[in-house]
């Protein structure tokens, strides 16, 4: 006998149509990236669900598929082998249900059983003067899977709903991260405090990932991080527990803390025991203009790797008239040094590379160009020698009236990413601080049609950042205050990993 169609099922087919729709209609590609993850059409957000599961790395993430805007969330999903070639797969969450009618929020995935399942956050919008005093409620919901492409929701949803008790905001409970720790399940879920505006985090524990309880507040603001903190994720590399989070409403200080929202880290020790996390401060994860929402996976070889939204809330995106917006970072295998995390791009990357143009040895004091070294999906690798200069500046997407700074100043040791000249959309500086090793500069930088990643000095600071070109701006050129030595450049133009895009 045919089984009837379940109302998600007929969602997610609307949501399907919806985007071979809008895939048709989408404009000027110019800005779609060559090899991030980006969604065929529509708005995507956060990642969700990053695993590896049945042999290949699955990644799902916030999406609107009906427009280019935010909307009610749906989980996109996208899959690959390496890390380096992806496919879309369909929809794989679509809202609907009572308990997330207005949107299936960000969440997790583990494999438990052969199956896959997804922990994420149901969103229901509350109108105003409702009983319960918030404009919304948000629960935390099963889903799961046998192929890794079908999601059916549990049945008996939610499987977490606001604890009766403690300090805890009733209106703000989301993002569950999953993991499991000797034959156990752990969550923490992002979370407010109801007595200040304090973001925290909060642990629960489960046997069978349906029934969970609530452990205790994890850890939480002590007044200067934050009124929320979004997308908190724990994973342990080593001896070093690593709480990462998002914090919402942190105030700017000095050069750092300038995006809307923020992204980083706190490494520390959790006591399974009492449930509470001993932390370190705060440390951002990446010092550009474009990151947010961060989630990491420990993948079938143990490496941690992450990967974020390379955007930010409430900022201009020019791809939005073009029928689509937003993008993933590429992935980030994590590591820590002296209790700091690194960040670099793992080795699999190299298979993206389609061709080399090296040269050891350059001097360099005026604006430079070197042969061949120019375009817009490329990745670079730069030793730089400052024995004998002041400072640097490199510009990347070049043409008559556009291009995309990095400079280096020896004496403060900060490191600039300007985008004021980048062409259309954002405009601003970020600066992070970077200390030369004997005098060097070691930058890789990954270039997109609409993004820049400055790894610097191996991944111990990152910086990300939309641009938005023109289509001739592909030039590059290397400046120094007195002469800089360009000890070796690695220039590799990249290939396009999307087939049918
Ligand atoms: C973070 C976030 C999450 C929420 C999702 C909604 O960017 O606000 O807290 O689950 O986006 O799309």
């Amino acid at each position: 006998m045919k089984k009837e169609k379940t109302n998600h099922q007929a969602a997610v087919e609307r949501a399907m149509e919806a985007i071979r729709q809008a895939q048709k209609e989408r404009g000027d590609a110019q800005w779609r990236p060559a090899y991030h993850v980006a969604a065929r059409a529509g708005w995507i957000n956060d990642p969700n669900g990053f695993c590896f599961y049945d042999g290949q790395y699955h990644l799902f993430y916030q999406y609107h598929p009906f427009s280019a805007q935010w909307g009610p969330m749906h989980w996109g999903h996208a899959a690959s082998p390496d890390l380096v070639h992806w496919n879309h797969l369909p929809i794989a969450l679509a809202p609907g249900e009572p308990y997330d009618k207005d949107g299936c929020f960000s969440g997790s995935a583990l494999e438990k059983d052969g199956k896959l399942y997804l922990l994420y956050t149901g969103h229901v919008d509350l109108p105003p003067g409702n009983s319960r005093g918030q404009d919304r409620i948000e629960t935390q919901n099963l889903a799961v899977s046998e192929d890794g492409v079908h999601f059916e929701k549990y049945a008996g949803n939610p499987v977490i709903s606001y604890p009766a008790s403690g300090d805890i905001h009733q209106g703000h409970m989301r993002d569950p991260k999953m993991w499991r720790r000797e034959g156990r399940y752990y969550c923490v879920i992002g979370s407010r405090k109801a007595s200040a505006e304090h973001g925290q985090a909060l642990l629960y524990t489960s046997e069978d990932l349906i029934d969970w309880k609530f452990v205790s507040v994890m850890a939480s603001s002590d007044g200067d991080l934050g009124f929320m903190w979004e997308c908190p994720d724990f994973t342990q590399i080593g001896e070093t527990g690593l709480l990462l989070f998002s914090p919402q409403g942190v105030e700017p200080q000095g050069r750092k803390y300038l995006n809307l929202h923020q992204s980083g880290y706190a490494a520390g020790t959790l006591n399974y025991g009492t449930g509470v996390f001993c932390r370190e401060p705060f440390e951002l994860l990446d010092y550009g203009f474009d990151f947010y929402a961060p989630q990491s996976m420990i993948d079938d070889k143990g490496r941690c790797v992450m990967i974020a939204w390379m955007d930010m809330w409430k900022s201009e995106m020019p791809e939005q008239k073009n029928g689509w917006a937003g993008m993933m970072t590429i992935p980030r295998a994590l590591s820590v040094e002296n209790g700091k995390v690194i960040a670099a791009p793992p080795e699999e990357l190299k298979h993206l590379r389609v061709g080399r143009i090296t040269r050891e040895d350059v001097a360099v004091g005026e604006a430079t160009r070197l042969d061949g070294v120019a375009g817009d999906v490329y990745e670079m690798d730069l030793t730089l020698d400052l024995s004998g200069a002041d400072g640097c500046e490199l510009s990347f997407r070049v043409s008559k009236t556009q291009r995309t700074t990095l400079r280096y100043d020896k004496s403060s040791r900060i490191l600039s990413l300007n985008r004021d000249l980048s062409s259309v959309g954002p405009k601003g500086e970020r600066q992070a601080a970077v200390s030369l090793e004997d005098c060097l500069l070691k930058l890789r930088i990954f270039m997109d049609r609409s993004s820049i990643e400055v790894f610097a000095q191996g991944g111990r600071r990152t910086m990300s950042a939309r641009i938005y070109p023109g289509k001739d701006a592909t030039g590059v050129l290397f400046a120094a205050e007195g002469e800089m030595r360009i000890r070796r450049l690695d220039f590799y133009p990249l290939k396009q990993i999307w087939r049918c895009d």
